[in-house]
């Protein structure tokens, strides 16, 4: 597992190349299988490869979601919320475990902030993206995954460099040493 920690990295750049259908499933299992509070699974996953539709939902922000437009998959993270008050948690856990997943089949994959966000005319992502995707009432969006083939490798996360003062043991301490 560390092993491929180490090598995910965001990825907004993808080859012009199509996903084989079993990958997607793979990732779609890996979200399937994700824990989730009292096991209420209150998360759904929304699968776009329609180019319109990419084009459209890239444009739900003024930053952070332009590259989904040439990304050859999208998984929209949306969760029932009257199922639950955990399902930010829930969902959060679903879209990593889908995105290391994508890593394990030699994807590339970069999570774009739904909730909590707008786009250019101020409307909240979320209901924007909804009227896109006819989601109905009582559900949110939590986070779009774009999923495709690395158009280039990026540098690896640095086992040797990692904040390790972010760590205590038994009492709060900002310093590990
Ligand atoms: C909660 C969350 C929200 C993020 N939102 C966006 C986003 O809207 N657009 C984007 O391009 N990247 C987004 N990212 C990706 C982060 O920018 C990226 O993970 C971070 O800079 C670390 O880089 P790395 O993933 O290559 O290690 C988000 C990541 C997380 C975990």
């Amino acid at each position: 597992m560390i092993e491929e920690l180490i090598k995910r990295r965001s990825c907004r750049k993808f080859q012009d190349k199509s996903i084989e259908p079993d990958k997607i499933e793979a990732i779609l299992k890996a979200g399937l299988l994700a824990p989730s509070g009292k096991n209420k699974k209150p998360w759904e996953f929304m699968v776009i490869d329609n180019r319109e539709k990419l084009e459209a939902i890239a444009k739900g922000r003024e930053h952070g979601s332009a590259f989904l437009a040439n990304a050859p998959v999208a998984i929209a993270v949306i969760a029932n919320t009257e199922k639950t008050d955990v399902w930010v948690e829930d969902c959060s856990i679903a879209a990593i475990l889908m995105q290391m997943e994508a890593e394990n089949q030699g994807l590339g994959s970069c999570w774009i902030q739904v909730r909590n966000r707008v786009t250019p005319d101020n409307i909240p992502t979320s209901e924007y993206i909804k009227d896109l995707m006819s989601v109905p009432f009582g559900y949110e969006v939590e986070c779009i995954l774009a999923f495709g083939y690395k158009l280039k490798e990026r540098e690896n996360n640095n086992i040797d460099d990692l904040p390790i003062e972010k760590v205590s043991y038994n009492n709060f301490s900002n310093s590990y040493f």
